[in-house]
């Protein structure tokens, strides 16, 4: 899967994602990533990429030329452009698998007020948040986004780390883990774990990843893959 990032901090998308799971498949050629400097597309002496708002008011705008010039310098054009913005559908699990079935995926990161409302109508396809809370620019939020979709992309994760059975992937909170010693300052693993018995192991996971669920996040209950069992047991 290749990713391409248009940016004004491309050391800064490169180094975020150079390290551990994401940064090895790189390296392997599983996942690919090319950060486009918008301002290498400025067009003027002074490499300039943004300007004073229209109407006034605070912060300065990132125009529409060089962002439109660097996107077409993509080849072969791509068919989904993600605009990082609070102002996006907010980014989840089940957007991440969606995400992760295209074959390429284009981030375009805004800085400063934002930027010009004609480059979103002309080039973006989906607008993104990743939460509600405002950041500096996009740079964050792509790296997030990419660091959720890459790691669902085939071959990027061991099977031993495989998202098989992790936290949201039936839409229910991830069981509790524990590893050697057996007994820690007192605190036991649970005898269960210990008994080798396989059918008892992935009956009490289960029932803990339900328990979770309803205490920390009863949320997301309503949209969780529960069997006829599951829901006997919430409701004892
Ligand atoms: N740019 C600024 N804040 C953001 C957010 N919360 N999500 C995505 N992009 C952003």
């Amino acid at each position: 899967m290749k990713f391409t990032v248009l940016t004004l901090f491309p050391e800064h998308v490169q180094a975020g994602l150079g390290a551990s799971v994401i940064g090895k498949a790189l390296e392997r050629g599983i996942l690919e990533l090319s950060c486009i400097n918008i301002r290498d597309f400025a067009g003027n002496k002074h490499n300039q990429v943004d300007d004073y708002p229209y109407g006034g008011g605070a912060g300065m705008v990132m125009q529409p030329g060089p962002i439109l010039r660097a996107y077409e310098s993509i080849q072969p054009r791509p068919k989904r452009v993600v605009y990082l913005t609070p102002q996006g559908k907010t980014f989840d699990q089940e957007m991440a698998f969606s995400l992760a079935r295209e074959e390429s995926l284009v981030f375009l990161c805004g800085h400063y007020e934002g930027v010009d409302e004609r480059i979103i109508d002309r080039i973006v396809t989906d607008e993104v948040s990743i939460g509600d809370y405002i950041l500096t620019g996009g740079e964050m939020a792509a790296m997030v986004m990419i660091d959720a979709i890459g790691r669902l992309v085939d071959g990027v994760l061991s099977n031993s780390s495989s998202y098989e059975n992790e936290s949201f992937h039936q839409g229910l909170l991830e069981y509790p883990q524990y590893t050697r010693p057996a007994a820690f300052e007192g605190q036991e693993v649970p005898e269960v774990l210990l008994s080798g018995h396989h059918g008892n192991i992935d009956r009490w996971r289960r029932e803990q990843a339900l328990v979770r669920t309803l205490r920390k996040r009863p949320d997301l209950l309503e949209k969780a893959e529960l069997t006829e069992k599951d829901r006997e047991f919430i409701r004892n």
